[in-house]
Order: structure tokens, then sequence, then C-alpha cells
């Protein structure tokens, strides 16, 4: 195992601990002593507290089992640095996994998942979004069960709207107008009109893809083929760059910002509009939030020839193809996707139900009216390619959108080497 790998890249105390377990335990735990299973989640909304009380339950309906939660950085890329390095050593610090939907074909290709596929029956994937199970099944075999769902989304000052009389924008144009206007009017320094997520990571492919795809353009045709159209694909990212140099609605720190940086200067009262995922309305209308109250929850805007898209998001429990505990690693993931968890999740963190039902449970609906829209949010959609080579994938369009955004590269040079490198990886 190449602990040194690990810790350098994690440096948790659970890492040490696992590893040294591994070296001292049996394969086998023995028999008749509970068993302790190691989760691992990103860091995310909702407290210690609160995911310890779930776990305190689970604990209690299942006398024979421990868990042990340990929390993982909240950037996805660090998180798959970590899993990835340890599970390549075939390592078994953890049993249960929170999975990222872009992944999954990577993850079930390199033997790393256990096959979910009979811990579900037909009749119980039907339960969940169709996107979700989608995103969760590798070759028809599903490898994890879905957890909570993500899809882009557009905040806004609801007040700062009213203020000025203008409707919440539904084309990306009409942003840059709306923002123009109250900026010009509200001359304050420190008001920003538009956050988003421009920094190189994972956060960057999510937006980029959505002005992409929102210009009525794909990488890939439902047979997969590669179909990107190259100058609707230059004016999109050229649309990104404007809005930091021309429109300059965006500062210039977008080009650095992810989803916590943006969520903080907009809880600050700094921005009239953010993309972000759904969990953030949770800090936004938490008591000692600036904007508590004052903000609205939109599909993002499309451009004048096109439709609004959102990126799919999510994360989905797997099990650790080494762990020894599969037995009770599935009946935790039971107890953590049911539908009474999930009502919890949305509460505790913001997080969004991948149980359809629950988008449409009355009482649900009164205490969080944005899950109507969501729903509709997510039925439209789309998942960034799904290739167990994803990332590389990921990292040729963050290298070329965040040249164009630093200025070193135009849109079309950024384009060309996208159309060269991207479709021998997704064959
Ligand atoms: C959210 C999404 C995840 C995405 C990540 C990018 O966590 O759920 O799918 O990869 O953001 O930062």
């Amino acid at each position: 195992m190449k602990l040194s790998a690990i810790l350098i890249s994690c440096c948790l105390p659970l890492v040490f601990q696992a590893c040294q377990r591994k070296a001292t335990e049996s394969p086998e735990a023995p028999k008749n002593q509970p068993v302790t299973l190691t989760f691992l989640r990103g860091q995310g909304a909702g407290s210690e507290y609160f995911f310890r009380s779930l776990i305190a339950r689970f604990e209690k309906g299942h006398p024979g089992i421990r868990v042990r939660v340990e929390t993982l950085p909240w950037q996805t890329d660090r998180q798959h640095q970590i899993y990835s390095d340890h599970l390549r050593a075939q390592g078994v610090a953890f049993d249960v996994m929170s999975l990222d939907v872009i992944w999954i074909a990577e993850f079930a290709q390199a033997g790393w998942l256990r096959d979910l596929d009979n811990l579900l029956s037909q009749e119980e994937k039907k339960n969940f979004l169709p996107v979700a199970i989608r995103a969760c099944t590798y070759r028809d075999r599903l490898y994890a069960v879905p957890w909570f769902t993500d899809a882009g989304v557009l905040y806004y000052r609801k007040d700062l709207l009213e203020k000025y009389g203008t409707p919440v924008p539904e084309t990306w144009e009409e942003l840059v107008r709306t923002a123009a206007k109250i900026l010009k009017k509200e001359e304050n320094p420190h008001l920003q009109g538009f956050l988003w997520q421009g920094k190189r990571y994972e956060g960057l492919v999510c937006n980029a893809l959505e002005y992409v795809w929102s210009m009525d353009n794909r990488l890939q045709d439902e047979q997969g083929r590669w179909s990107l159209d190259g100058s609707r694909a230059v004016r999109s990212l050229q649309f990104m760059a404007d809005l930091i140099r021309k429109a300059k609605v965006s500062p210039e720190l977008v080009a650095a910002a992810d989803e916590e940086m943006a969520r903080q200067i907009f809880q600050n009262g700094g921005a009239v509009f953010m993309r972000n995922w759904p969990y953030a309305i949770f800090p936004l209308e938490s008591e000692d939030s600036s904007v508590r109250g004052k903000v609205g929850i939109a599909s993002l805007p499309r451009f004048s020839r096109g439709e609004s898209v959102s990126t799919l998001g999510g994360w989905n429990l797997g099990v650790n193809r080494f762990s020894r505990h599969p037995k009770e690693a599935f009946q935790f993931i039971r107890y953590m996707t049911s539908p009474s968890v999930q009502r919890e999740m949305l509460e505790g963190t913001g997080s969004l139900p991948t149980r359809f039902r629950l988008y449409r449970e009355p009482k649900m609906l009164r205490r969080y009216p944005h899950l109507a829209r969501m729903e509709e949010i997510l039925a439209r959609a789309r998942p960034r390619p799904v290739t167990s080579r994803y990332p590389e994938v990921s990292e040729t369009l963050q290298q070329e959108i965040s040249a164009v955004l630093a200025d070193l590269k135009s849109p079309k040079e950024a384009v060309v080497e996208i159309e060269r490198k991207l479709p021998p990886l997704l064959k």
C-alpha cells in the first residue's frame, strides 16, 4: 500500500488508523463481535451532529454493526485523489463511500466497486429518479445507490429584482442586461453582478457545459458519436470570458472561484446572481445569512436559441470491492438511501432526494416549495460524458477553458484542442 501517498493527499487520522487496521486484522472479522464499518463522505452542508444522530439510529436498529463516519475535504477532485490512491492499492480503510456521479464508470471499470445490482430489484429501482439510477449504472449493472442529487441552478436576489421591477432572466443575454442595470443603479462598489465557478477544477467543467448545452449544442449524440458544433462552442466560451472582461458583470475572481467561495460572497450580500448547486439554499437561509428571506431559485438561463440545461451532479453510495464487510455495508446503504433518511437529509443538509415521490409529498412541498421546480430542472439535467476515462476528459476541458478565462488562449484555439483531444477519449 502506498501509505505515504495517501497520508500526503489526505492527512486524515482515519487513514492512518485504518492502515494500521489492515496490518493487524484477520481477513474475516471474528464471529459475534460487532462489525465496525467505516463510511467516508465529503464535507458538505449539515453538521457532524446531524450525521451522528442519523448513524446512531442505524446502530440502534442493527446492534451488531457500528459505523465510523469520516469526513473528506469537500472538493470532488481531492476526494477522487484519496479514493483512487487507496483503491488502487486494494486498501480496506473504508467500506462505504460516497461517490460523485462522474466516478462510477471509472471505478466500476477498475474493479473497485461491488456490483450492487442484486441489492435493488427492478421494482425498487423505479422509486428513484431515472437520471440518478442511470448515473449509478455501468454496462447495465448497478454499482452504487443514489444518495442525493444535484443540478446547477440560478440563485437571485428577490429584493433587488423587485426593487428595479425586473423579472428573473430567462436568457443569458437578459441576465447580463439585468445585472448591469442593477449594478449601475445600486452604485455599490462591493456588489457583483453574477458569480459562478471558474476555477480550474471539476466545477468549471460543470459550468462550461451548461453554456455549451444551452446553445443547442452537445458533445455526443444519442449513439455516443462526437457531435460538437465547433462554432457554437466557440461562442459559448466567448460568452463566459466576456462575462468577466467585456460585460464586466462577473468579477475577475470568478476565474478562481469554486462553489463555496461564490456562496460566501453571495451570502454576505455581495452579488445579484449566482450559479450554484441546490445545497447552497441551506446556508443562504441560515440565521446568520445576510440574504436570508431574500433569495430565489430558478432554472439556469439559456441562449436565445436553446433551452435551459443544468449539469447533473449528485452523490451515490457504493461499497469498496475489498471491504471485508459487504453484507453490513449493504444494510447501511439501504438505510442511508431510505425515504425517511432522504427526508431528513433535505431538512438537515439541503441535499435533494433521489426518490421521486418525495418531490410530490404535500408536506414536503409546503416546507420546501423549491422542490417542485427542482424536479423539473432535474428532468432536463444532463450528465457529463459517461466514460471510464472521465478524469482525462475533465482534465482536457479544465485546461482549455481555464486558459480562455485567463486570456491565454482564444476560444477558437481552445475548441480546436478540445475537438482534437476529446473524441478519442469518448470512444
Ligand atoms: C457537486 C456535484 C458533483 C460535481 C461537483 C463539482 O458536488 O454534485 O457532481 O462533480 O459539485 O464541484
